[in-house]
């Protein structure tokens, strides 16, 4: 069976000489929840904006279920980005827009590039976009913009965007930082449901340990650019904790 993800010596060197990854190595199956651990600076943002391709790796490749993201050029591009969803830290929705809207807006690569952006989409659209909001409990919102809209209900739709996607990779950079704690467990449980039940593979840079040990299968640790500690989240322990977070010899 075709991994979900398999990334390769990936590394990424920026032009100011900053070595945010180095050598990544990494095969992720499509019923795992990866927490991603690491101190500021370790390199977790990075990794999943390569991932996802929102920016340009120094060296190594990205295959998200069996595409190569990092060869693609063009509407292959468009197409590869396509299948990845992205949940940000600060939400990234247009602010006039309502939720529909919003959400609507992740269905723009599946149509020509003037059909999106004369913004016709078709009723399947508009269906996928409705039950994804419902999904994530905001079936009542769909007409309200996203900037009437709370810290953690503008969340959730920005979780609706990415489930509308139809990923084949669901990808969070703490997704949870900007909630208050039972919010940050209602968007953790919304994005390991929908890996659960869609055969989609799940990566979260997550803060709170205590979230890496609830939600995720797996956890991998970032330090300084390299993976330091790979495992089932029952075996962080306090020790592995240490070498993720603690200075590398
Ligand atoms: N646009 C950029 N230009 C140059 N250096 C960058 C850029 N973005 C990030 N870096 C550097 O790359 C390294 C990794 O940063 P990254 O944002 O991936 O860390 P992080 O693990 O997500 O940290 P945090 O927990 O603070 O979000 C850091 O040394 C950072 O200073
Ligand atoms: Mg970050």
């Amino acid at each position: 069976m075709t991994d979900a993800l398999r990334i390769a010596r990936l590394s990424k060197r920026w032009p100011n000489g900053t070595t945010a990854l180095s050598d990544i190595d990494l095969t992720v199956g499509g019923d795992e929840f990866v927490a991603i651990l690491g101190g500021s600076g370790a390199g977790k943002s990075t990794l999943l904006r390569c991932v996802a391709r929102l920016i340009e790796p120094s060296a190594g490749s990205v295959v998200v279920d069996g595409v190569d993201v990092t060869a693609a050029k063009g509407r292959a591009l468009t197409k590869a980005r396509s299948r990845v969803g992205f949940v940000f830290q600060q939400f990234n929705l247009v602010p006039k827009y309502t939720a529909l809207e919003n959400v609507l807006l992740a269905r723009v690569s599946r149509h020509s590039y003037w059909r999106g952006l004369l913004g016709r989409f078709t009723d399947e659209d508009r269906l996928a976009a409705r039950s994804a909001l419902e999904r994530v409990g905001l079936g009542d919102k769909l007409d309200a913009p996203a900037r009437e809209l709370s810290g953690g209900q503008q969340q959730r739709v920005a979780v609706a965007r990415a489930f509308a996607q139809e990923p084949r990779l669901l990808l969070a950079d703490e997704p949870t930082a900007s909630l208050d704690p039972r919010l940050a467990e209602v968007v953790l449980d919304l994005l390991r449901d929908y890996g659960r039940a869609n055969h989609v593979a799940v990566l979260v840079n997550v803060h709170a340990i205590e979230h890496a040990r609830n939600f995720a299968t797996r956890v991998v640790g970032l330090q300084k650019g390299a993976v330091v500690f790979d495992g089932p989240a029952s075996s962080l322990d306090d020790a592995a904790v240490e070498r993720i977070y603690g200075e590398r010899k």
